[in-house]
């Protein structure tokens, strides 16, 4: 399910009050700091499993328990909104797709310093950092970050659970895979496709299309590692969607 962003950026509202952020590691705390800046709903504490850090406080907030316990303490808390701050994507969409069996809302975290073109459509638990730039008529899936400063020019889609890294520059018309990497400072050119589950090195200027699951780095683009599997695991692979 996606939000349509309007005219007064409603993508950025959330109808949530009191949400848990599950993680409570450096992605967490920028998510953290997002909803705080953002100010439309009440942050109530992390949920990590790493149990040495129950109990105490991570910039200000509470580590109330681990995230096997999210429907007790959810309930306990009186918290209906739920964001997964995890960095690792196949973490990320696997969470987020039980946060939804569990009947909770997955909401998203977007800076107010972030920009949005109105027609922008804008997926459940998406993670906008300060600076991104989302340009008109791209479509943004559930689960991806577009970290601090990076560009999605127009009519790009960005495939659940992406992860497009600080200072990315992705050209109009590219499709980004579900899955998919895009390592700090690295530049797609229009309309390539990203494979899902691939990694573009930092740096890395991509300027034609990258096969699914494989790594690409340098300029051009160039591949180190290719899947480790045929070409029809490789498609049995692919996550719904990409
Ligand atoms: C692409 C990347 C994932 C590869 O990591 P890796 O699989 O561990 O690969 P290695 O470090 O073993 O490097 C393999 C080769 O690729 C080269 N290489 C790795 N990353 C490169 C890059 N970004 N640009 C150019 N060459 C690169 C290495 O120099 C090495 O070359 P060599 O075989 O000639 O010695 C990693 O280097 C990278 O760029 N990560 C991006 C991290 C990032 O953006 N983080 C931001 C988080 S917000």
């Amino acid at each position: 399910m996606t939000t349509r962003a309007t005219l007064d950026n409603s993508a950025r509202k959330t109808a949530t009050d009191r949400v848990l952020i599950l993680g409570a590691g450096g992605h967490a705390r920028v998510v953290l700091d997002i909803l705080q800046q953002a100010g439309l709903c009440e942050p109530v504490g992390f949920l990590d499993n790493n149990a040495d850090i129950h109990g105490r406080r991570v910039d200000g907030l509470p580590v109330i328990g681990g995230i096997d316990a999210l429907a007790d303490i959810a309930k306990r808390e009186h918290a209906d909104g739920v964001i997964v701050a995890i960095g690792d994507n196949g973490a990320r969409r696997g969470l987020a797709r039980q946060v939804d069996q569990i009947g909770l809302k997955l909401i998203s975290a977007i800076h107010p310093a972030a920009t949005l073109a109105h027609n922008a459509t804008i997926g459940r638990n998406v993670v906008i950092a300060a600076g991104a730039i989302v340009c008109a008529n791209c479509q943004i899936g559930d689960s991806v970050i577009l970290n601090t400063g990076c560009i999605v020019d127009y009519q790009t889609m960005v495939g659940e659970g992406s992860h497009i890294c600080p200072g990315v520059r992705v050209a109009g018309r590219a499709k980004v895979e579900a899955g998919a990497f895009l390592g700090i400072g690295s530049t797609v050119v229009p309309g390539v496709t990203i494979g899902y589950e691939s990694v573009i090195g930092a740096g890395a200027v991509v300027i034609e299309d990258v096969s699914p699951m494989a790594t690409v780095v340098g300029i051009p683009a160039t591949p180190i590692k290719l899947a480790n599997a045929s070409e029809e695991e490789v498609a049995m692979l692919a996550p719904a969607g990409a």
